[in-house]
């Protein structure tokens, strides 16, 4: 509750935006609540398909762990979105053992309050970037048919649709298709 009423009082059109390497800027514990608290968030919730409920307090303290490891675990970049200082978005570039050794895969969720506002197009534009230096020669969004959000924010940035995966099955036993695009770098 108390992250929620911190991110609404920034709403405005005084808004500073920094897209950050979190390898290259640790967090402190005011960000890693944050970043629960949106990826706790039911309008983020609902768009993970392997999403498991955990509480606030044991969330906090495996992304603690999470972080705190970030620097030796070579399987992931991390990128945050701060607004006037306040995280409200993140983007995961993971390194996905079925895919091939040169595929990375992001994952990017940005706060209801701020979306719409170019966010998560940043987030990915900055991803694009550092997977080059890293190397990476395709890039791969996985996400549902119905997120018109995020297929936008793909489809703008040239991620072709590979393929649709269908009727995968969900956490609650629902099924959706799931629209897999690439970029090749
Ligand atoms: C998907 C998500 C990251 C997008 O974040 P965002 O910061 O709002 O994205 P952007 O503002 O950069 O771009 C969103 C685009 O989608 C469009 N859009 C959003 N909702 C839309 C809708 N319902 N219908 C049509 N277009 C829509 C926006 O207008 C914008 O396009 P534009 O720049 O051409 O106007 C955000 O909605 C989110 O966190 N969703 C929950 C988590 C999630 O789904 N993550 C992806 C899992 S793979």
């Amino acid at each position: 509750m108390e992250e929620e009423a911190c991110l609404q009082q920034f709403l405005g059109d005084n808004l500073e935006l920094e897209i950050i390497n979190v390898k290259h800027n640790p967090l402190k514990d005011e960000d890693i609540k944050a970043i629960v608290s949106i990826e706790l968030h039911p309008d983020v919730r609902k768009w993970l398909p392997d999403y498991a409920y955990e509480d606030f307090d044991k969330e906090f303290k495996d992304y603690k762990k999470f972080f705190q490891d970030l620097q030796n675990n070579n399987k992931v970049e991390v990128l945050v979105a701060r607004v006037n200082g306040r995280i409200v978005g993140f983007l995961a570039l993971w390194r996905m053992v079925e895919y091939e050794e040169h595929v990375r895969s992001i994952g990017v969720s940005v706060h209801p309050d701020y979306r719409k506002k170019g966010i998560a197009t940043k987030l990915v534009k900055k991803a694009i970037e550092l997977a080059k230096e890293l190397g990476a020669k395709k890039l791969i969004i996985e996400t549902l048919e119905e997120n018109i959000a995020m297929r936008r924010v793909a489809e703008k940035l040239k991620f072709k649709l590979e393929y649709v995966r269908r009727s995968r099955e969900f956490k609650d036993g629902s099924r959706h298709n799931e629209y897999v695009y690439l970029l090749s770098l």
